[in-house]
């Protein structure tokens, strides 16, 4: 098999304003970002984009040069020896396909940007910086993958599997003076990298998971500072992750685990006289297990003893005369990758709110918060004393910790001390989702002062902020952000508390479009595609989980399909059209497979968890029992599967296969058909049971003929209205099109209704219940233990999409993907009377901040620099509005009204709109 992967190093730099004179506008955020066409082979297409800032209005860009240079100082005299775009008559700010000279590895590109608008020009005063990666697997070929393939003391392959960590060192010899160094590891399952004894990076639990025999991730950095001439020491710590699996011994069927942990390191060194030098490893470098890390599982937890550490064990001259050689062991199977999504960072710290002392003499810290990530811990006390730390989501009536949800995972920290004064120490390879800490071993009651709880997510950005009237929706919205980025672990996870932890496609079918408004998923969804992707059978079939490291290949559609909603949200949020033509032949792939295999007399006849959650009859219950409750599985993944073939009908324009699209259009309209011959009960107007997923479906998806549309959505409303008394009973299915439906079929007060609950079931009553994220289950505080975690985001539905695009008013024009078009068309009626939010667009900030009272509707908005938007206004009276302060009529011509609103198209810029 050939391996060659072609990727840079994303380095972004942001810089400030460089208008020429007078003008009022900047560049900023320039983003490079590396693509490989869909077979990995060398073609060097990196996409280049940028953000105009202004603050003056109506700025469009017509046209763009970009200069790329093989150096900063080439740049800075303005050779553009790599590419000189010249004048490009365009609009194009984001995804603009580098076309400059053939780039080659491990190449430097320094690049700027000026641009021509309608206003004036500006150019980019810093410069954005990207390295290419390394593309030819010949180009790894003596760099030897190096571990230690036994178990040591107190090791074990178990339940509770446990394997110390791998300390790896090598000194090497910088005969001159050093240029320039990158270095490139690839460390399974983590790794932490230091030069003479300084971390390299901030990035923590690094790299980012994938299935280890598909592709394996390196990480790269420019180390030309941390080297000297002479001797520097180079040292690695290697954890499990999810490579060394930790639940060994049960179903080794279903868990996938690749083996002990070993890693792959090249450093290159420039010399100042030119000459150059390549670092790998080999059977040179040094390695122990028997260092302080005694056991990292990230299901039970890690386990440090602070007497065994080995001080100076990564700088030169320390003497590793009892450490062994390292072994040459196999390659992974995977191809090599650059990593281009984020690896975790610490991105906050959270101080307890309280301390408690239990009658067992323990402590009980709370958080104050459902938090992801780890306690960094302070203590002073004698050589051998242990502080335990013991990690669970919520408390039982007499304040012990409520563990039963966590399944057999341990989630306990041990911490043997050294004795040696103040002790400060948090762990390297494991996380916990909790809001309280057990902790034992204190020789005296612990001070709150002791302890931080440090937040670790993938490093993205948060990029929307969300407030409004309702209290509730507003707590709700904060619930959701740590919900969302605790389960971002370099892949989206179900939960992180259990024993489970997995990427569960299902979670994100509608989830991962409204957590697009909270953060800047772009990198992280699209590593997650190629999971997706690497994970396809030869056959064509898609797991539920993927990376599959639990092998749930049940050819399913609803969990599968995520694969093409994702890949929808990409092109919708951010318009990633490339990211649709890489995957759209697996896609394809996929749904011939479930087409020639489950589909029969045009029902998809596959369907494995149906409307998964809905709140059952019994608050104990997991599951529902109540067939009035429970939706027809073949009714979903009917449904869904004509959803998904109207998206691939979509994708084959974008993909340029036109032949696809009669394909799905011939299959999607005989779907229709026999779905509304099975399923509609004439005499009564709704579908299969009545469910409110049942009729939410194929609503939502257009299969309900024109003329019986607004019969269904009565008996739509009736149930959510009258039957279930304004409350949800869908489930992860139904939720997922409930919001904007109600909305877009004029009933956007019943979905206030719904968002602004507090009694069961509800995301209200979550949080009357003290929830600071989202359940799994509807009855989160009732339900059995076995599958309910208090830290689940797929019950979210299309909840924030609705807070976003009805509620707000942020909406990409879908003819006009990445909001190069805005619509903003809040439903000021739905209930609420102010609300205040903003995107961080592709393009730059959106804000829509409105208040309602009896004087009237006042309305901020603003609109990024090359963009526009519609705006539409509550009312048919024209001449009741103005724009800052003028009449409608005068600033505008580009006026329409419906029956209900005024729209108007506005050019960017910051304006004040009032509605009389
Ligand atoms: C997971 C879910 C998942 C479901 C599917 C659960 O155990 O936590 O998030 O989608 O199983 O069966």
């Amino acid at each position: 098999m050939k391996k060659f992967f072609l990727h840079l190093t994303l380095i972004i730099s942001l810089f400030t304003i460089s208008a020429k004179a007078q003008t009022k506008i900047s560049i900023s955020d320039l983003k490079c970002e590396m693509l490989t066409n869909p077979e990995g082979i060398d073609v060097l297409q990196p996409r280049l984009s940028w953000k105009i800032k202004a603050t003056i209005n109506d700025v469009k860009q017509t046209s763009y040069q970009i200069i790329a240079s093989s150096s900063l100082e080439k740049l800075n005299e303005g050779n553009g020896d790599l590419w000189d775009s010249g004048k490009v008559e365009s609009d194009a700010s984001v995804n603009v396909i580098y076309n400059g000279k053939k780039l080659k590895d491990r190449q430097d590109v320094y690049w700027n940007v000026t641009v021509f608008t309608n206003k004036g020009e500006a150019q980019s005063k810093e410069t954005a910086h990207f390295s290419i990666g390394i593309s030819t697997y010949a180009d790894w070929k003596s760099t030897r993958w190096i571990g230690y393939e036994k178990m040591s003391k107190g090791d074990s392959i178990s339940q509770y599997s446990r394997l110390s960590a791998r300390y790896l060192r090598k000194e090497i010899d910088l005969k001159k003076k050093v240029k320039s160094a990158k270095v490139y590891i690839m460390g399974m399952g983590l790794y932490e990298l230091y030069i003479n004894g300084n971390k390299i990076g901030d990035q923590v639990l690094a790299p980012v998971p994938t299935d280890y025999t598909k592709n394996i991730k390196y990480n790269v950095f420019d180390v030309t500072s941390q080297l000297k001439e002479g001797k520097n020491a180079l040292g690695t710590i290697l954890g499990n992750g999810r490579f060394f699996t930790m639940r060994q011994d049960y179903k080794p069927y279903k868990i996938k685990t690749f083996g002990y942990p070993k890693m792959a390191l090249q450093l290159f060194v420039e010399y100042t006289d030119g000459s150059k030098d390549v670092i790998r490893t080999d059977d040179t470098w040094k390695i122990t297990t028997d260092g302080p890390i005694l056991s990292n599982n990230e299901y039970d937890g890690e386990e440090y003893d602070a007497r065994k550490e080995m001080k100076g064990w990564n700088t030169i001259n320390f003497d590793d005369k009892k450490w062994l050689s390292a072994e040459y062991v196999q390659e992974p199977g995977g191809f090599y990758e650059g990593q281009m999504s984020a690896n975790m960072k610490i991105k906050g710290e959270v101080k307890p709110i309280s301390l408690t002392q239990t009658p067992k003499g323990t402590c009980i810290l709370d958080m104050g918060q459902n938090m992801v990530g780890w306690l960094q811990l302070k203590v002073k006390g004698n050589a051998g004393d242990k502080i335990t730390m013991k990690f669970a989501e919520s408390l039982q009536p007499d304040g012990s910790l409520y563990i039963a949800n966590l399944r057999d995972a341990k989630t306990t920290d041990i911490y043997t001390l050294k004795g040696e004064g103040e002790e400060v120490w948090e762990p390297r390879f494991i996380f916990h989702g909790f809001r309280f800490v057990e902790i034992s071993g204190f020789k005296s009651k612990p001070a709150l002062e002791n302890f931080v709880g440090k937040v670790v997510y993938d490093d993205i950005q948060t990029t929307g902020t969300f407030d409004s009237s309702n209290p509730i929706m507003n707590q709700i919205f904060k619930n959701a952000w740590w919900g969302i980025s605790g389960n971002y672990k370099g892949m989206p996870i179900d939960c992180p508390q259990r024993n489970e932890r997995q990427p569960w496609l299902g979670d994100r079918t509608t989830g991962a479009y409204g957590e697009s408004f909270l953060f800047d998923n772009q990198t992280l969804y699209a590593k997650w595609l190629d999971d997706i992707k690497n994970s396809q059978t030869i056959d064509g079939g898609i797991p539920d989980v993927a990376p599959a490291f639990w092998r749930y290949y049940g050819d399913n559609v609803t969990w599968p399909g995520t694969y093409i909603t994702v890949a929808d949200m990409l092109y919708q949020q951010f318009g990633d059209a490339k990211v649709v033509e890489k995957q759209y032949p697996y896609m394809k792939k996929w749904m011939d497979y479930m087409e020639e295999n489950y589909l029969v007399d045009d029902i998809m006849t596959k369907d494995k968890y149906g409307d998964w959650c809905v709140p059952p009859e019994l608050l104990e219950l997991i599951r529902s029992k109540d067939p009035s409750r429970l939706t027809d599985g073949e009714l979903i993944s009917s449904a869904f599967y004509y959803q998904l073939l109207n998206i691939m009908k979509k994708f084959a324009i974008i993909a340029n296969t036109q032949n696809d699209i009669k394909h799905y259009d011939e299959l999607a309209s005989r779907i229709k058909k026999a779905f509304n011959a099975k399923y509609f009960n004439k005499d009564k107007n709704n579908y299969a049971n009545n469910t409110v997923t049942a009729n939410l479906l194929p609503l939502t998806f257009g299969m309900v003929p024109e003329e019986l549309k607004q019969k269904v959505f009565e008996s739509l409303v009736h149930e959510v209205e009258v039957t279930k008394n304004g409350h949800v009973s869908t489930g992860v299915i139904g939720t997922q099109f409930l919001m904007r439906t109600l909305t877009n079929f004029g009933r956007g007060d019943l979905a206030f209704k719904l968002a602004s609950n507090k009694t069961y079931p509800s995301w209200g009553y979550m949080v009357e219940n003290g929830a600071t994220t989202i359940w799994e289950l509807w009855n989160g505080n009732t339900a059995d233990p076995a599958m309910n975690s208090q830290n689940h985001v797929m019950l979210l539905g299309d909840l924030l999409i609705w807070y976003y695009e009805n509620m707000a008013g942020i909406k990409s024009n879908p003819e006009t993907p990445g909001f190069k078009q805005i619509v903003m068309k809040p439903d000021f009626n739905a209930g609420l009377t102010y609300v205040n939010a903003s995107y961080e667009s592709i393009y730059g900030t959106i804000k829509s901040d409105w208040k309602k009272d009896k004087k009237g509707l006042v309305w901020n908005i603003t609109i990024p620099a090359n963009t526009s938007a519609i705006v539409y206004l509550p009312t048919t009276n024209v001449s009741s509005i103005t724009v800052n302060k003028q009449k409608l009529t005068q600033f505008s011509a580009s006026i329409k009204t419906d029956s209900n609103n005024t729209a108007v198209t506005l050019p960017s810029g910051s304006y004040v709109l009032n509605v009389k």
